[in-house]
């Protein structure tokens, strides 16, 4: 299945490397960390949707790590920086290459549901393991009271990447069946879930 991106508003985050970094660094702190842990040595790592590559410096040196996005000035900022980078829709099979590991950090809740199924139907065929990070306080955005309603148009803006429209925000609830419903996409032999900090780490390996 192949998607059209037809171009979005764009927040100025999106338009901005480095205070897209800044927001990010105040927003995660040092919570990825944990990433090396999960990933381990000597991996070669792919990212769809990896901005300018920042997950990078969350893996060990003996990592490979190399990924697509379809943000240019986010790609040309990454690959000033010597990332393995590339121009590319997350949703067209021919831009993947084989790796240990797919990682999608922060890309699902920008995705509608047939997207996020068709990514992970493309990503089950090159990676055999798959490690999703998802934010999970985007949950307070999807009560239903007034607040919630206002914190979700507000997290809608902040977070318009360009290529997507967020119409909706994930309960834990809706984030948990999600992660289980991936079975009807891919051959899941063992799945994690962990909560650290506010994230969902989820790991997925591969029958
Ligand atoms: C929240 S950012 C996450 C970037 C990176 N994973 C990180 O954690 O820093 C979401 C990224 O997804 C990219 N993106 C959205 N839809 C895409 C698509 N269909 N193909 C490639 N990249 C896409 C956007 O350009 C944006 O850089």
């Amino acid at each position: 299945m192949s998607m059209v991106h037809t171009p979005r508003r764009q927040s100025i985050f999106y338009r901005h490397p480095l205070l897209y970094d800044l927001g990010i660094h105040f927003l995660y702190l040092n919570r990825l960390k944990i990433l090396k842990e999960i990933v381990g040595h000597d991996m070669n790592v792919f990212e769809p949707a990896c901005g300018f590559g920042r997950m990078k410096k969350y893996l060990h040196e003996d990592c490979v790590y190399s990924g697509i996005d379809l943000n240019e000035k986010f790609v040309s900022f990454g690959r000033k920086k010597n990332r393995n980078i590339n121009v590319g829709d997350i949703l067209k099979k021919e831009n993947y290459s084989p790796a240990d590991i797919i990682l999608l950090c922060d890309i699902l809740h920008h995705l509608q549901m047939p997207e996020i199924h068709c990514l992970f139907r493309i990503a089950g065929k090159f990676a055999k393991k798959i490690v999703i990070i998802e934010p999970t306080f985007v949950a307070l955005a999807a009560k239903k009271n007034t607040f919630s309603h206002l914190l979700g148009k507000l997290m809608t803006r902040v977070d318009s990447d360009g290529f997507n429209e967020i119409t909706h925000w994930m309960s834990r609830e809706e984030y948990h069946d999600l992660f289980v419903s991936l079975n009807a996409d891919i051959p899941i032999l063992n799945m994690t879930i962990r909560h650290h900090y506010y994230h969902d780490f989820v790991e997925i390996v591969l029958a």
